[in-house]
This record gives C-alpha cells, sequence and structure tokens, in this order.
C-alpha cells in the first residue's frame, strides 16, 4: 500500500524546490544557491539556504533541511501521503488509486459518506445561524462577544427548535437512513422514528487536522442541560484521538500549543490572537491525543479551568505529555475561572503575560503535593520531601535532577545538601529506580567518542554528494560497512548504489525515509560543514576523516567479529594494514577538490 519509487520520485523532479519554497519564503541568489529568512526558526539575517542543484534546503542557523517534500510536510505539517498529493496535483500528476481489499473499499466508501454528510450538515447549520430562525443563536454568540470573523472562520451554527429539519433536509439529498443513523446525527426510538440529535443549538463543527467535519458539539440555549451535547464516536469520529481547533493552530507557527477545556475556550483565545490554542472533546486527555501534540510542537501549557476538577485534569494530563516527549507547563488563571473569562476582564497582554509564566509540570506536581502534608509538622515536612525525594529520581539526566533540587530548596526553604542526600540515600536503597544515579564513568566519555566518529560519518556523506571526483577514489578504501551509526549506514548504501547506477541524487534518495525527524537528519548529512580554505586543508581533512572512520569501523567489527569467522579476521587484517598505511603516509590519496 505505497506509490512506487519512481512515480515518488517523478512528483519530486516536477516540483523545483526553489519555485515551491518561493511560495513561502522571499530568496534571493548568491552563488549556485538561494537564501532567505529560515521559516522554522526565527531570525534577523538569512541563513536558510535551497540548492537549485541538490533540490534540497537547510537552514545553517536551526538544522532544518530536507528535500520538497520535506519542506512542505515541516511547513504545512503535512504527513508525506499529504506531500506527495499536493505536489502531484501542483505538477499534474495523476497519482494512481492504491489496490484496497473489498473490506477496505466498502469502509473507505462508508468513511467518505459520513465525511459527506457531516460536511452537508454542517453547511445547514452554518446557513441556519445566518437566518432568521437562528437569531436567538446569533445573539448568544454575539452576547459572547465573538465577531463575525470568527463565528465564520470557525464554521459556527445553529440548530433550530425543530427536532427533524436536519433529518427531513438529508433525505431530500437522498441518503438512506441506514447511513444516517450511522452518521451520530440523530436519535431513533419506536415512537418517533428518527430526529435529530441537536435541536435548539449553537453548533460547533470539529475538524480533523485536514479541516474535513468529523463532528460537532452543540451547546444549548438557556439552562437546559445538558450544557453541551457532543456527537457520539462514529467510523470518522474518534474523540481520542483529535483536538478541537488543531486544525488551524498547527499552522500557528508559535512556540508551543496550548490545551485547554473547551471549544468557547479555544475560540475566544484564537479570536485574541492566541491561535495555537486547541482542547481536548468534553472527554481527558487522551496518550494519543499526546502523540498528536507531539506531532506539531516541543512544549504544551496546559490551560484548564480554575477548579477542582482542572487540577485533577491537569495532574493527570502531566504524565500523559510527559510520556509523549513533551515538556509541559501549567498556566494560572485565578481569580478568573477559564481563558475566555480572563481574556474578557484582564485583556490579551495580561493573558500573554499568564502565558509566559507557566509553572514547570514537576513544580506544579510538587505543589499539588504539599496539599496532602502538614507542612507545620516536623514529621509531614519530612515526609514530603521523601516523598519529592522518590519523585526526583525519576530525572535520568544528573543535572536535570540537580537543578530541580536546588528550585525546591529554594521554593520550600531546605537545604539542597539535605535533599541531595535524601536522593542519594534513597537511589541506594534501590527505591524507584536506581540504575539512574550512576557516577560519572565511562558511559559519557563514550557517547562523547562517539559523537567524534558521528561528525567524520557525517562529513563524509557531504563530500560524497557534493563532489562526486572525489567518489572512485574514497570507495577504495571507505564502503558503506565503515558507517557504523545505522542511519548513516543506510544512507551510505543508498548513496553508493547511486554512484553504481550513475551519479548522486541526494534528494531523490531523501524520498526513502519519510518519516520527517528522519529526513530532517538525512537532510543535515548533506550539509554538514567545517570551515575549509585551501584546497590542502580539504585534502588533509578529507585523510583523517578516512582515518578516523576506518578506526572506527575497525573497532566496531573487532567487538563484533565471532570467533570462527576466519574471512571476516583476514579482512579486519587488512583493513588495520591499510590503516597502518594510510597514517604513515605510505598509501596516497589521489584526490583533488574541484
Ligand atoms: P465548561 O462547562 O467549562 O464549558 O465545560 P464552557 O466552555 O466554559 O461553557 P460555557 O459555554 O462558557 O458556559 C468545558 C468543556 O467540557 C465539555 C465541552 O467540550 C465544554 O466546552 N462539556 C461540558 C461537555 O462535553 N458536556 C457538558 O455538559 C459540559
Ligand atoms: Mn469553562
Amino acid at each position: 500500500m505505497r506509490y512506487s519509487d519512481d512515480l515518488i520520485e517523478e512528483i519530486r523532479m516536477k516540483n523545483d524546490i526553489v519555485d515551491v519554497i518561493s511560495g513561502y519564503v522571499k530568496l534571493q541568489r548568491k552563488g549556485s544557491s538561494y537564501f532567505g529568512l529560515c521559516p522554522f526558526h526565527n531570525e534577523k539575517s538569512p541563513s536558510f539556504s535551497v540548492s537549485p542543484g541538490k533540490q534540497m534546503y537547510y537552514c545553517f542557523g536551526c538544522g532544518a533541511g530536507g528535500n520538497v517534500f520535506t519542506f512542505l510536510m515541516e511547513y504545512e505539517n503535512f504527513t508525506f501521503p499529504e506531500a506527495l498529493e499536493m505536489l502531484a496535483d501542483r505538477a499534474g500528476v495523476e497519482l494512481p488509486k492504491l489496490e484496497y481489499s473489498k473490506e477496505a473499499k466498502e469502509q473507505a466508501d462508508l468513511k467518505s459518506a459520513l465525511l459527506q454528510i457531516n460536511k452537508e450538515a454542517a453547511k445547514f447549520y452554518y446557513y441556519q445561524l445566518r437566518q432568521k430562525v437562528g437569531e436567538q443563536g446569533m445573539a448568544y454568540l454575539k452576547g459572547r462577544e465573538l465577531s463575525d470573523e470568527t463565528i465564520n472562520k470557525f464554521g459556527l451554527g445553529y440548530s433550530d427548535k425543530f427536532s427533524n429539519n436536519l433529518y427531513r433536509y438529508l433525505k431530500g439529498k437522498g441518503y438512506s437512513d441506514d447511513l444516517l443513523r450511522q452518521s451520530g446525527l440523530f436519535n431513533v426510538d419506536e415512537k418517533r422514528g428518527m430526529y435529530d440529535k441537536f435541536w435548539n443549538r449553537v453548533i460547533y463543527p470539529i475538524m480533523d487536522v485536514n479541516n474535513r467535519v468529523i463532528g460537532f458539539g452543540g451547546r444549548v440555549m438557556g439552562d437546559a442541560k445538558p450544557k453541551y451535547l457532543n456527537s457520539p464516536e462514529t467510523k470518522i469520529f474518534d474523540k481520542s484521538r483529535n483536538l478541537y481547533g488543531l486544525n488551524m493552530a498547527r499552522s500557528s507557527r508559535k512556540k508551543n500549543l496550548i490545551i485547554c477545556e473547551g471549544y468557547m475556550d479555544v475560540i475566544s483565545m484564537h479570536q485574541a490572537g492566541f491561535n495555537n490554542a486547541v482542547a481536548s472533546l468534553g472527554t481527558a486527555l487522551t496518550s494519543q491525543q499526546a502523540s498528536l501534540l507531539k506531532r506539531y510542537t516541543d512544549e504544551v501549557l496546559i490551560i484548564y479551568d480554575s477548579d477542582e476538577a482542572g487540577v485533577k485534569a491537569a495532574l493527570r494530563a502531566i504524565p500523559m505529555l510527559k510520556t509523549a516527549g513533551l515538556s509541559t507547563k501549567v498556566i494560572n488563571l485565578r481569580p478568573y475561572k477559564d481563558p475566555d473569562e480572563f481574556i474578557k476582564n484582564m485583556g490579551k497582554e495580561a493573558f500573554q503575560e499568564r502565558l509566559d509564566h507557566g509553572m514547570n509540570s514537576f513544580m506544579y506536581e510538587l505543589k499539588a503535593l504539599e496539599g496532602q502534608y502538614d507542612m507545620e509538622d516536623p514529621q509531614g515536612r519530612t515526609d514530603f520531601f521523601k516523598e519529592t525525594a522518590k519523585r526526583l529520581l525519576r530525572f535520568e539526566d544528573e543535572l536535570e535532577r540537580s537543578s530541580y533540587i536546588k528550585t525546591i530548596a529554594r521554593t520550600y526553604q531546605v537545604e539542597p545538601e539535605e535533599l541531595r542526600k535524601m536522593v542519594n540515600r534513597l537511589a541506594m536503597k534501590g527505591a524507584g529506580m536506581t540504575e539512574t544515579v550512576k557516577p560519572k564513568s565511562g558511559q559519557n566519555r563514550n557517547k562523547e567518542k562517539q559523537n567524534g566518529y558521528e561528525v567524520s560519518q557525517k562529513l563524509m556523506l557531504t563530500w560524497l554528494t557534493s563532489y562526486p571526483e572525489i567518489f572512485g577514489e574514497v570507495s577504495r578504501y571507505i564502503g558503506p560497512d565503515d558507517f557504523t551509526r545505522p542511519l548513516y549506514h543506510q544512507v551510505a548504501e543508498l548513496l553508493y548504489e547511486q554512484y553504481r547506477q550513475g551519479e548522486p541524487n541526494p534528494a531523490r534518495l531523501l524520498n526513502q525515509f519519510t518519516d520527517s525527524e528522519e529526513q530532517t537528519e538525512v537532510a543535515a548529512v548533506f550539509n554538514a560543514t567545517i570551515p575549509l580554505d585551501s584546497e590542502q586543508e580539504r585534502e588533509q581533512a578529507l585523510l583523517d576523516v578516512i582515518c578516523r572512520m576506518k578506526e572506527d569501523s575497525i573497532a566496531h567489527r573487532t567487538e563484533h567479529l565471532v570467533p570462527t569467522d576466519m574471512q571476516g579476521l583476514m579482512q579486519l587484517m587488512q583493513a588495520k594494514k591499510e590503516l597502518e598505511e594510510l597514517k604513515a603516509g605510505k598509501l596516497h590519496l589521489h584526490i583533488s577538490f574541484r
């Protein structure tokens, strides 16, 4: 279930990277490359380069890089298939329908019918709100100080007081009862048959990241219960995997995303310019939603209601976000109840101020913990610090743990050394995870050493793509197996294969990596730099890199050699000999960079 490599490559070639990126970034030619201000980080002077030759981009400031697919994945937050689709469209290439099984096809047809129904329903509600019947709904939204622009942007609508209008409308469009039942928009009972689920409510269409309506929320007019009614889960609406507002927030270009409780909070934050706000859909945050957030950001600000329920929800969300690899801060809105209220009373600047002073999630957890102990009582305090020490053990990074110890010491007025001792004693006793408290032994040094080799391997890959003329000579000494880092090895295999077939094509090679993090890393591989002025310096550097890589690969192979592998042993001896000769200057590289 994947498009062929040739097709992917055809689409890539038909979309010149300079043309595509020019649609987003102002580029200026400088030598053989184009430069502009990097769209992926804030900068004043351009370090974002686009190479028409390599058909790749790279930012020397932040390290973002890739081919035309990567660019769209990063800039538009597209998945690979989405980027592919858009570029196919742009180049007028028709994508073949992928082969589906019969059941898969039926499911796909059902889903697309349900999406259609939702779209029709959204249009219906939207229209109603703007008619005479919608007056009350409109008055309610205006009363909540929403502008026309906001109301339109969120596609808000209204379902009137007659409870089968939508049903009649959709029946008129020819949809079967069976499909309509599966849409979740109707209730069925024996007496009344099928009738609208939403009536006398303002309607909030819920969209997925691709702006497709997958469900609805409806707020009742007045004080009837329930206040909010939401679409049930359907074939297209999985509440645990979607977030309200993410379709807009994902391209907000802010450094974090804000997670809040409800529809109105999202909407009023967006209206005030905080367009990075999203909400879970009337349920507690799920781990799938945390992973979804991680696709778009590294930092999440939790901004839940200032009541007990809100605190509880935050405490539940924090570990979930942490597991997904997100760093988290909690925003305090007191004395106000929620973002909507806060902004109305205090304005945007004060709100921004609060966002800037979020509480670190670990400190937030401690504050909640504190409430469980009698901090006036020496025993209570001790117990609190014991529990704190236990939690500190969870930090694997020593520096991180140590800086928390300092902060806690300051906040709770305890000697940092006392707390540190407590943590160490606990570690010794084997509480928590013992092995996290390790002496600074060889492990770190090992890592540094490895990094040195990685840099060499990276440079080599850059050179091999930038100076095709050195390949012949280099490949006498260095093969793909000498790239010991798995990702580099994979890249080297592909690159050497391209050389065997003709010439290197790094942008095509990138097609093989559809995961956006891998793409970025591979793109960086082709753009390693070291400042080298003269040709002589470069040749010396190349020799150094070759020797270094050889050393590493010999060490690597020695480590993994099976004692009975005679051939392996012979090869290893040969490699050692070559390395000695290279180092002694007996073997000459006949290389010049042109
Ligand atoms: P709130 O009651 O705090 O909503 O519930 P709110 O946005 O502040 O409501 P109003 O309109 O300003 O009075 C927060 C969120 O919890 C979900 C909704 O998603 C809501 O936005 N919720 C709440 C429900 O799903 N059902 C309910 O009955 C209440
Ligand atoms: Mn609220």
